[in-house]
């Protein structure tokens, strides 16, 4: 059984025009100790996703359907439940680390207090714990590094305490949102290789979640791609980045860095926007921006289409499948 299922996720934010479906049937899973990742371009409703699963959706936001983690609903949690969720079960770090730690706390007091009220140890108890922790998240010299405060170290490091923060409650589920964005890509490649050990060494399932498709490449055992709210496309990791079927999802690898040479064809470079919320295009939403796109994908939301038991598109006219079938790139 998989840690996490969600299915027909629909979130609903207010906005002023009214509400609008930031997040619209959505159905995903993360088994335990797998590597999922979401990826698509800004606006597509990645954060609100991950929100949506630790209650914490902006005010007046709602979600519908179904979440179930460790084999029970938690979509209709009560605050109180939510709260316990986010302590025990499902962790959370963001593209800006101080978004969890206090600027003018000691690491000690932070790691410490967060320790305690979690695990109900003592105070020496809980000190231990901490170095250990930031240890485990390789900071050197713990020791001191819980005498500092969080603004004395750089952004890398400061992410690496925001997940020392987030184990502290030994999650079985942890969400990085953005977790490298900020950060320069040899920094980055560090925090990617931490959070793959951490899964290798706990079990722990992650979710990592990013506009940049190319963070994803060497983390994760699967990828999600959305557009407008919904999956356009999901598989293994490697067939999907080598094999994809997406119109949406080939740009966004003919646009990674190395690809000029597929990008340079124009076939598949992504002109246009995103569209905003509550202005998504009717029928496969992507279609306004899609070179292969026909009258009918204007008017119909795509049905999901299996490619194989774990690689689907949800794009009827699938225009790619004669010249992946053949073997051409
Ligand atoms: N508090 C809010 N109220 C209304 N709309 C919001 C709020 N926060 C984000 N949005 C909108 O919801 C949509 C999805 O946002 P988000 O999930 O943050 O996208 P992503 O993480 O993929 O960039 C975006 O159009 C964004 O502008
Ligand atoms: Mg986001």
């Amino acid at each position: 059984m998989n840690l996490l299922t969600v299915e027909n996720l629909t979130v609903t934010l207010a906005t002023g025009s009214g509400d609008a479906q930031a997040v619209r049937n959505l159905s995903f899973s993360v088994g335990h100790g797998e590597i999922l990742g979401v990826a698509g371009e800004s606006g597509s409703g990645k954060t609100m996703t991950a929100l949506s699963m630790l209650g914490l959706l902006p005010y007046k936001g709602k979600a519908s359907g179904s979440i179930k983690f460790d084999g029970r609903e938690i979509l209709t949690s009560t605050k109180r439940e939510y709260r316990d969720i986010r302590g025990k079960e499902i962790a959370m770090i963001f593209q800006d680390p101080m978004t969890s730690l206090h600027p003018m706390l000691t690491v000690e007091v932070q790691l410490t207090e967060h320790l305690r009220h979690h695990r109900k140890v003592s105070k020496d108890a809980a000190r231990n714990s901490a170095l250990e922790l930031l240890a485990t998240v390789k900071i050197p010299e713990p020791a001191a590094a819980l005498k500092a405060h969080p603004s004395q170290f750089s952004g890398g490091m400061r992410q690496r305490i925001a997940i020392a923060m987030a184990l502290a409650c030994e999650p079985k589920l942890l969400i990085a949102d953005e977790p490298t964005t900020a950060l320069d890509v040899t920094v980055q490649a560090g925090i990617l290789k931490l959070l793959h050990q951490l899964r290798t060494d706990r079990n722990l399932s992650v979710m990592v979640i990013t506009h940049d498709l190319g963070v994803l490449s060497s983390l994760t055992d699967r990828i999600m791609i959305m557009y407008a709210g919904s999956e356009v496309e999901s598989g293994a990791t490697s067939d999907l980045l080598q094999n994809p079927r997406h119109p949406y999802t080939k740009g966004l690898i003919a646009a990674l860095p190395g690809n000029s040479e597929v990008n340079s064809k124009n076939l598949l470079s992504i002109d246009g926007m995103p569209p905003e919320l509550g202005n998504f295009p009717s029928g496969c939403a992507f279609h306004t921006r899609c070179k292969f796109a026909k009258a009918s994908c204007k008017e119909t939301v795509p049905e999901v289409l299996n490619l194989s038991s774990d690689h689907r598109i949800f794009c009827p006219v699938n225009p790619f499948s004669e010249l992946s079938n053949s073997g051409s790139k």
